[in-house]
């Protein structure tokens, strides 16, 4: 059973890696009694509920609360904040009931004296190793009660030595992972960006020097693209407090009597090492939140020409290039920004989705039709929640942009933000897309979104400026929410100036992440590897591409082309400008790609090793009996041309048979996980690609 009481006062929760223990403590307030490895025996807990007080002054501070309201005598990160509409700010909340049914667990928690309850929400996910977490404030009360605070959840963990590892980066260097010892203070990772932002993630992982393998790992992965906040704490060198959920700094909510707020969820659980981790939450993702029907299908291979033509495109260049895609194997052909009214550049078009007279004199119809019966599919880019001053849209609708009454609205990228909260502008935004869904044949969107939230005020609604940020992100999910149901087929890619909006929220509208626009192979192969930290390698879109302008270098094709193979593989290079040998080449990378695809998109990924701390590069994917390896060199020394890498994951006893181009031999699990696969890499940017097949013994 995943969900058991142990007496009246403690519940046990357990996944099939790891067991979860909540117990109901003093002053009647939810307790952590231990999260980590699997307890079998329940009874062990039995006396949770009376564990010795902490040695502190007062002793609140100290307890490790599930959920702390603001008020009383805990001074740490807390929770939860109200104002009530009489000025008291603080709730006392007891726990006044539980219900279990079936995988869920709600613990009922009430204010002393007035009809405020929190429910804490737990389901537990036995096969995917997860625990889900979310929280629900009702208001019973007369007048209307204002909500500060509200995070997801909270977390104890006993002891101290944690250290808490999450990104750093900005547009073009995303995901660049950083390792911070909590030894005073609070950490707090944030965004004020109105959406996900560039600058780290929304999510926690504490561990005490934990490393690919070995070290237990704490995590929590916010499922929320908006202003998001964690914080980690160190309380008085005794224990670790994480609070994660939405940023109070531009939140705020009026419940009047009868009204609820449930906050977003947050998918939490322990594993050894990063590398466990990381395929915990890979493989929840996949098996549980990627949306349907893609999530069990592997991607296509795309094309995409925004690094050559950037807006400037039109019927017969695009044609031409996919002429020559189809060629190579590619399976979808997609038109970046430029197509729509007005598009000539950055400044103007937004918010007009119907196609530019000038550039498609016969709409898009001639275009589609070419690409399809090439056997390709189409794809296009959109960036909905924009509007270029220069539009029809904010000609006809200067209010509906986010702005304050009487100031300048700001502007960036020479575009403002549509206020996607307003239903009527939801309305206008689906009807649009909606028309160009149903008027053309379009299998995939690549939903852009290319500015930081600045002015979160509207001019002409009701809307309190602090509730604003949580309701544009709830207009994001319900625009692709509506829009997924009325096409289902069409493939959705989120892309905010590169990996602005890469979170466990998007990830179940959308069906894959443009991580960077940094496509230089190098970063690239840290940006992806980071990347896979916490997201599936499935969902990662990886082009090639011809742009050097980040580092000024160029990087033979195979190393590149290889970088590309280890997520969901794009080409965007000039197609027009490769010879044949370079254009067979490619088709025959793609081929490749195709005959490992599988294995990349839906197995069980490793990383073997890091640029950051090896020469190599190297990451695994495995799925049943097969895998896949790619190897990375980038630059030689001192003559060195023979190397060895330590796989992991696969079955001791098993033999497999390992190749890398005409190279063949066979060797046991063991061997290649104790000795390693033997490899030659020669010269600057090396790469080689070894695929594993389980043999009869
Ligand atoms: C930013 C994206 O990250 C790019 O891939 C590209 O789609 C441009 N926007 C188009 O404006």
């Amino acid at each position: 059973m995943s969900i058991a009481m142990v007496g009246d006062k403690v519940f046990r929760l357990n996944t099939k890696a790891f067991s979860y223990v909540v117990y109901i403590g003093p002053e009647q307030l939810p307790m952590n009694a231990y999260w980590g490895p699997l307890v079998e025996h329940d009874s062990d807990f039995a006396d949770a509920a009376f564990a010795r007080e902490p040695l502190h002054f007062p002793p609140q501070h100290l307890w490790p609360q599930e959920y702390a309201a603001f008020g009383g005598l805990f001074q740490k990160e807390t929770s939860i904040r109200v104002c009530f509409e009489d000025g008291v700010g603080d709730l006392r909340l007891r726990f006044s009931h539980h219900t279990i049914c079936d995988d869920h667990l709600c613990l009922t928690l009430l204010d002393q004296d007035r009809p405020l309850t929190v429910e804490l929400w737990y389901r537990v996910r036995e096969n995917e190793n997860i625990v889900e977490r979310w929280c629900c404030v009702k208001s019973n009360v007369a007048q209307p009660v204002t909500l500060i605070n509200c995070a997801t959840a909270q977390f104890s963990l006993p002891g101290t030595g944690y250290c808490s590892t999450n990104f750093t980066g900005r547009w073009s260097g995303e995901f660049q992972q950083k390792t911070t010892p909590i030894d005073c203070g609070k950490l707090v990772y944030e965004s004020l960006y109105g959406l996900t932002g560039h600058q780290c993630g929304p999510f926690f992982a504490v561990h005490q020097g934990a490393d690919e393998t070995d070290g237990m790992v704490w995590f929590g992965a916010l499922a929320y693209s908006g202003n998001f906040k964690v914080t980690v704490e160190n309380v008085c060198g005794e224990h670790l407090n994480i609070v994660a959920g939405i940023n109070d700094s531009t939140f705020q909510r009026t419940l009047h009597n009868g009204e609820s707020f449930e906050t977003p969820h947050l998918f939490a659980g322990c594993a050894k090492g990063f590398g466990q981790m990381s395929r915990t939450l890979h493989h929840f993702a996949l098996q549980k939140l990627l949306p349907s029907p893609m999530c069990r299908s592997v991607l296509p291979v795309l094309y995409n020409s925004w690094y050559s033509t950037e807006f400037a495109v039109n019927e017969q260049q695009q044609l031409a290039l996919a002429r020559i895609a189809a060629g190579l194997g590619v399976e979808l052909f997609v038109m970046d920004d430029g197509w729509f009214r007005g598009r000539v550049d950055s400044t103007a078009g937004l918010g007009d989705w119907t196609a530019d007279s000038v550039k498609f004199p016969n709409g898009l119809t001639p275009l589609i039709d070419g690409i399809e019966a090439l056997g390709m599919r189409f794809g296009l880019w959109i960036e909905p929640e924009m509007v270029n001053p220069d539009s029809e849209l904010y000609r006809a609708h200067p209010d509906w942009i986010l702005r304050y009454a009487g100031r300048e609205p700001i502007q960036w990228r020479n575009q403002y933000i549509l206020n996607i909260s307003n239903p009527a502008i939801q309305e206008y935004l689906f009807s649009s897309l909606n028309d160009l869904l149903h008027e053309y044949h379009i299998s995939y969107l690549k939903w852009d979104m290319n500015r930081y939230m600045a002015e979160i005020g509207s001019v002409g609604t009701e809307q309190e400026d602090f509730a604003l940020c949580h309701a544009y992100t709830e207009g994001v999910y319900s625009l692709a929410r509506r829009l997924r149901n009325a096409h289902p087929t069409v493939e959705l890619e989120a892309c905010a100036s590169g990996g602005g909006r890469v979170d466990y929220g998007a990830i179940q509208y959308f069906d894959e992440f443009w991580p960077s626009d940094n496509t230089d192979p190098l970063d690239r192969l840290l940006i992806q590897q980071h990347y896979s930290l916490l997201y599936p390698p499935k969902c990662m879109r990886s082009w090639i591409t011809d742009d050097t302008a980040f580092n000024g270098r160029q990087i033979p094709l195979q190393f590149a082309i290889y970088t590309a193979m280890c997520g969901a593989l794009g080409i965007g290079v000039n197609l027009a400008l490769k010879d044949s040998e370079t254009l067979s080449a490619i088709g025959c990378y793609i081929e490749q790609y195709k005959a490992i695809r599988p294995i990349v998109q839906l197995g069980s990924c490793y990383r073997l090793s890091s640029f950051e701390a090896s020469p190599l590069q190297a990451v695994q994917y495995l799925l049943e009996n097969s895998g896949v390896v790619f190897v990375f060199l980038h630059s030689a020394q001192y003559g060195k041309s023979r190397y060895r890498c330590l796989l992991q994951g696969l079955k001791p006893t098993n033999l497999y048979s390992c190749r890398a181009g005409d190279l063949c031999y066979v060797k046991s699990g063991s061997y290649l996980m104790q000795h390693g696969l033997e490899l030659i890499l020669h010269g600057d940017w090396s790469s080689v690609l070894v695929t594993l097949e389980a043999v009869e013994g």
